[in-house]
């Protein structure tokens, strides 16, 4: 088959077209995996446009192949282009917590496995950015996994670590109002975990931390 046209990814259909990006379902030799494509914004400057893009994309590819080393569950790095705007990463099996809550499907200890995942993002070193319920997965057999990594921090300060708890507070406040009490479950969940190897802050500072900022939102808001 001299000269025939082969590619290594095959489109399947979209599952999620977003603000910042366009997401489709398909598989890379063979296996199942995800294509996000971000989308130009039309309100900024094309060239600065191009270089947020770029960087999110960096950031995701450099958080998710850190992840992936130390054997985080979160997608793995399959396939950037920069040129394209285009990351494909490995499918992950289930649901978002968000379709799971509101489908009243959550599950006894979930919230408390979705604090520990938190915590072991942490302790490699990692912050999210943009912790809602939209961005963490379960599966049948209840295995949590984190996505969507495009305002990550590698080696984050103190202050990126309780902002991922308040950023979840917020969102199962707002979003998930008819599950009282959950963000005191992920936290307990988060505080489980100690790993005295670990050079981040230990979860007691971190939880700390978080209370301060939600005061200081509750006061200021
Ligand atoms: N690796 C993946 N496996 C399965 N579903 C995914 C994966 N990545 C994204 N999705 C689905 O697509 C949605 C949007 O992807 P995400 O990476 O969060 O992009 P956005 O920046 O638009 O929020 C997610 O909420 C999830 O439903
Ligand atoms: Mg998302």
């Amino acid at each position: 088959m001299a000269g025939a046209q082969y590619s290594p990814w095959s489109l399947e259909n979209k599952i999620h077209e977003g603000a910042e990006a366009v997401v489709f379902k398909g598989e890379w030799l063979g296996n199942p995996a995800v294509l996000k494509l971000r989308k130009p914004k039309g309100y900024r400057h094309p060239h600065l446009d191009k270089r947020l893009t770029k960087s999110r994309m960096a950031v995701e590819a450099r958080a998710l192949s850190r992840l992936q080393k130390r054997s985080f569950p979160s997608p793995s790095l399959l396939h950037i282009d920069n040129q394209d705007s285009l990351i494909i990463i490995s499918e992950i099996d289930g649901s978002t917590l968000f379709e799971v809550m509101t489908s009243g499907q959550l599950k006894d200890g979930m919230l408390h496995r979705v604090g520990e995942t938190i915590r072991r993002m942490h302790e490699l070193g990692v912050s999210h950015g943009d912790l809602t319920s939209h961005n963490i997965m379960v599966d049948e057999q209840g295995v949590v996994s984190l996505i969507d990594f495009g305002l990550a921090k590698i080696s984050p300060e103190l202050e990126n670590l309780g902002q991922d708890l308040q950023v979840l507070n917020e969102c199962l406040t707002a979003s998930h109002s008819d599950y009282p009490g959950s963000i005191e479950e992920v936290v307990s969940g988060y505080s489980s975990l100690r790993n005295n190897a670990s050079e981040i802050s230990d979860p007691t500072e971190v939880i700390r931390r978080f209370d301060e900022i939600r005061n200081r939102v509750r006061y200021l808001g």
